[in-house]
């Protein structure tokens, strides 16, 4: 019995979250596997209703669960930045889900903004430091609110951190088994602290990978590379802030927000899956979502689970989707409503 924890959360997150669960549904009972779902209203509308984000308690139920299954946090009438710190960074951080991992791939059907690329150039995954670097919440204020402000925002970067973000990246490079590269991605020429521990991390530990290529590149540089040369990656390691940056570039090339997802993962404890796209509020309440990218989430958490037949019957599925059924992945475009696309999907994996 698997204890999935979900957390639906904001804008459009309950509509693609409904698919999703759906899908799980699904292929719960074609795999033959036994899940309970419990539902929290984590989110927006909570924080305006009690003025809680998550308690430290609620932080410790989460942990009891074998995977976190999210929707999407963020809500038009709360300042940017509290429920994000409070809510979905607060689970990464306090769960130590040390890896974000985000998958870019183009499925024949999808309509690629990049002229002459197709699924066989694109197809290739990011690994993001997940709980340090700019993201870790150091540095502060001076003379706030005078002419003489000063506001400094730091970069954390640990021996430990790193390495085990770098030695992911090399398991994860080996046992994916495709071109075998892995691409440290940094700005080693002017942030010269930080990436010049991540430099030395990456080749010590590369030594213990001879089987792995090992390449690097400039952040600013594979922004380029990642549309005119998509077919070069196979594998990219980088910290949380650049992780964040060229994921949603990577997210665009594999066909929009309408498909991506990404697992936040702590390999020992208890890891957490979602759409990459956001609660969209313009499109709330109205059908029109792509609910694939959160189905994809269920896809990586099944996988994560060793639950492998079901997490290919659940790829194959969007796959034939993509192929067969829908316009576009855009929401409001894709000639389908959000429940249709989910039951398709659920048909799909029914079929095999
Ligand atoms: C993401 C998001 C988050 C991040 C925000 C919502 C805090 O952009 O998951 O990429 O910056 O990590
Ligand atoms: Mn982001």
């Amino acid at each position: 019995m698997y204890r999935i924890a979900v957390i639906p959360g904001d804008g459009t997150g309950p509509e693609v979250v409904r698919e999703g669960v759906k899908v799980l549904e699904a292929a719960a009972e074609v795999c033959g596997f036994d899940y309970q779902a419990d539902f929290f209203d984590f989110g927006g509308e909570r924080y305006l209703r009690t003025g809680l984000t998550l308690t430290d308690e609620e932080l410790e139920q989460l942990r009891s669960y074998d995977a976190i299954f999210l929707g999407a946090i963020g809500h038009p009438d709360v300042r940017p930045g509290i429920l994000e710190q409070g809510i979905l960074l607060k689970i990464r951080f306090g769960l130590d889900q040390y890896i974000n991992l985000r998958p870019v791939r183009l499925y024949p059907g999808v309509d690629c903004p990049l002229k002459d690329k197709g699924p066989e150039d694109i197809d290739f995954v990011v690994v993001r430091e997940n709980t340090e670097g700019l993201y870790a919440g150091s540095g502060g204020f001076l003379r706030k609110g005078t002419p003489h402000e000063v506001a400094i925002q730091e970069s954390v970067n640990t021996r430990m951190g790193v390495e085990r973000c770098v030695r992911y990246a090399f398991e994860f490079c080996r046992k994916r088994n495709k071109k075998k590269k892995l691409t440290l991605c940094g700005k080693t020429n002017v942030l010269t602290y930080a990436w010049d521990l991540w430099e030395r991390t990456f080749y010590e530990v590369a030594d213990e990978y001879p089987d792995v290529e090992t390449d690097y590149a400039h952040v600013d540089a594979i922004c380029m590379w990642f549309v005119k040369n998509p077919e070069w990656f196979d594998v990219v390691v980088t910290d949380n802030m650049f992780g964040d940056i060229i994921t949603d570039l990577g997210a665009i090339i594999q066909g929009g927000m309408g498909i991506a997802a990404g697992g936040n993962i702590n390999p020992q404890g208890t890891s957490m899956f979602e759409p990459i796209g956001g609660s969209a509020p313009k499109y709330t309440g109205k059908g029109v979502i792509n609910p694939l990218a959160a189905i994809c989430a269920v896809q990586m958490m099944l996988s994560h689970l060793g639950l492998e037949e079901a997490a290919e019957r659940v790829e194959r599925a969007v796959m034939k989707v993509c192929a067969h059924d829908i316009k576009s992945l855009s929401a409001g475009k894709m000639g389908m409503s959000t429940s249709e696309v989910g039951d398709r999907v659920v048909e799909y994996v029914r079929e095999g």
